[in-house]
C-alpha cells in the first residue's frame, strides 16, 4: 500500500515536471502568422510612411522581439497605458503577440534620422 502511493506520487511528480516542457514547445512564434497579423493590423500606423509623418509613432522594425512581446503584454495587462495600443490589441492572444513580435524583430531596422519629424 505504502509502495503504491509512493509510486503514484513519483508518477505525479514526473507528470507535473513534464507539463512546462510541453507548454513551452507550443509557445514557439510562428513567423508566417506574425507577418499576416502585422500586415493587416499593425502596418497602418507602424509603417515607414507613418513613422516619418507622426512623430510619436515608434518604429518596431528590427526591435528585439522579447522587448516587443513584453510591451504588448504590458499594454494588455495595464502596466503600460496607451489608449491607441490598448484598443488595438483587444482580442489578440499571447500567441498573436509572440508571432507579431517575432515578425517585427525579423525586419531590418529603418533609418529615420533626418527624415522623420523631430
Ligand atoms: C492606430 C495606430 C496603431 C496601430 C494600428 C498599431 N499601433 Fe502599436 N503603437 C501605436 C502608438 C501611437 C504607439 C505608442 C504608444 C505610447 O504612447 O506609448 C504604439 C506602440 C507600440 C509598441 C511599443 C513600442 C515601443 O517601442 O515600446 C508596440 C510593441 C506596438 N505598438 C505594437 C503594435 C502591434 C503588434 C500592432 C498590430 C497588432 C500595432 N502596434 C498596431 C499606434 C498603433
Amino acid at each position: 500500500m505504502m509502495n503504491r502511493s509512493r509510486a503514484l506520487l513519483f508518477a505525479g511528480l514526473l507528470l507535473s515536471a513534464s507539463v512546462p516542457a510541453l507548454a513551452a514547445s507550443s509557445e514557439q512564434p510562428d513567423l508566417k502568422r506574425g507577418e499576416q497579423l502585422v500586415k493587416t493590423r499593425c502596418m497602418a500606423c507602424h509603417n515607414t510612411t507613418m513613422l516619418k509623418q507622426v512623430r510619436t509613432y515608434p518604429s518596431l522594425y528590427g526591435q528585439k522581439s522579447a522587448y516587443l512581446f513584453k510591451q504588448l503584454t504590458d499594454f494588455k495587462e495595464g502596466r503600460r497605458t496607451s489608449v491607441t495600443m490598448q484598443a488595438i490589441i483587444q482580442g489578440l492572444t499571447e500567441q498573436d503577440f509572440r508571432d507579431a513580435a517575432e515578425y517585427w524583430g525579423s525586419l531590418a531596422p529603418v533609418k529615420l534620422k533626418g527624415e522623420a519629424k523631430e
